[in-house]
């Protein structure tokens, strides 16, 4: 990596912006210049970069000038409102929210998946939602070696899912209740010390809700492929941060259980994590700050002679969304993709 990109953060003061920044350090991803941006509510703070204080700015027209790559994770309607400006004014945007992840002119790209699809950009792609980076990692591999027909997934997912601010709600809900005073909860629907509720995004006709909805269409579109059956049941758990899975898959012939384990333990971003004797698999506690997607407790479905049963815990923050965002980022300059585009696609409304 010879040359240098000027790099904006947008959201750069959030759990996902916060580790952006010190993924792009402890990378050495070639940064000439990172402006750090957020809304009004941030400016006069500041952020260490490379030993130096870095001016958090509000994002704006003019914060958006000469910038070659912006890393987002602000929110939907923040993308929307400047993801376009930024691509207009030559920058090439890879947006951690859901505003692109489905309109087909946006490649959705998990880099041990499908890293091709990221060279059809025209200025934007997108960073897919975390249960389905953290499940992709960990099946695309078996499903290469024997086609999925349908998987089945239930989700534990940390408080980190839902911002820094939710994180902060857990710590003081968790005091106050050690305390015997009443929970509150502000940031999250319902207090989660001490509890957990399906995930509480919009529900559809069909009573799934739109995280679950993400599994099934993101994962489609990811693996080019919109035969696998997905069905999904997202929970959110007072966990602080990394999320877990337990996923059942149906393929179509039988799999072994030491097959997909020898395949696994060889495959790009993941950990197996499998002591049977001591009854150690992957926990989020273990998984918080690593790279790798943990996987382990893989073992025949005994109600299905092709199903196979897996479990995951995955860092949210980080591959779940910022390392996937720099991966991303990391792969455009290898393949020499980082140039400005001016085509802009429109996101869905
Ligand atoms: P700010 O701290 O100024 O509100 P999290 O997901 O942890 O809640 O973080 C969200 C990130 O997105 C924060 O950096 C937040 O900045 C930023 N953000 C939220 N709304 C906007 C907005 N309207 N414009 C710019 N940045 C925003």
């Amino acid at each position: 990596m010879s040359k240098s990109y000027r790099v904006a953060i947008l959201g750069a003061t959030g759990a996902v912006g916060t580790e952006l920044l010190e993924l792009l350090e402890s990378r050495n991803f070639p940064v000439a210049e990172l402006k750090l941006l957020a809304s009004e509510r941030s400016v006069g703070r500041s952020l260490r970069f490379q030993g130096e204080d870095l001016p958090v700015e509000l994002v704006s027209d003019r914060t958006l000038e000469n910038v070659d790559l912006v890393l987002a994770s602000a929110g939907g309607s923040t993308s929307k409102t400047w993801a376009a400006v930024a691509v207009e004014k030559g920058a090439v945007v890879i947006d951690n929210s859901s505003a692109f992840r489905m309109n087909p002119e946006v490649p959705l790209v998990v880099p041990e998946v499908n890293p091709l699809a990221a060279a059809n950009h025209k200025g934007i792609i997108a960073n897919p939602n975390c249960t389905t980076i953290l499940m992709s990692v960990a099946i695309w591999p078996l499903h290469q070696i024997s086609p999925i027909k349908r998987i089945v997934v239930s989700t534990y997912q940390s408080a980190s899912g839902a911002g820094a601010k939710a994180m902060a709600e857990v710590k003081t809900q968790a005091s106050a209740i050690l305390q015997g005073q009443q929970p509150i909860a502000e940031v999250l629907p319902y207090p989660l010390a001490f509890n957990l509720f399906p995930h509480n995004s919009p529900l559809n006709e069909l009573g799934y809700c739109e995280e679950e909805m993400k599994m099934v269409n993101e994962t489609r579109k990811i693996f080019g492929d919109q035969q696998i059956r997905i069905t999904a049941t997202c929970i959110r758990v007072p966990v602080l941060r990394a999320h877990s899975e337990a996923i059942n898959l149906e393929f179509a012939n039988p799999f072994s259980a030491d097959t997909a384990r020898e395949i696994l333990s060889r495959s790009p971003g993941v950990k197996l994590i499998e002591d049977w004797e001591n009854n150690h698999f992957p926990m989020p506690i273990e998984a918080t700050g690593q790279d790798a997607v943990l996987v382990g407790r893989i073992r025949q479905d005994i109600s299905h002679p092709c199903g196979l049963e897996l479990w995951l815990s995955g860092d949210q923050i980080r591959k779940g969304a910022a390392l996937n965002a720099v991966q991303i980022a990391e792969l455009l300059v290898e393949k020499n993709l980082l140039k400005p585009a001016k085509a802009y696609v429109s996101s869905e409304k």
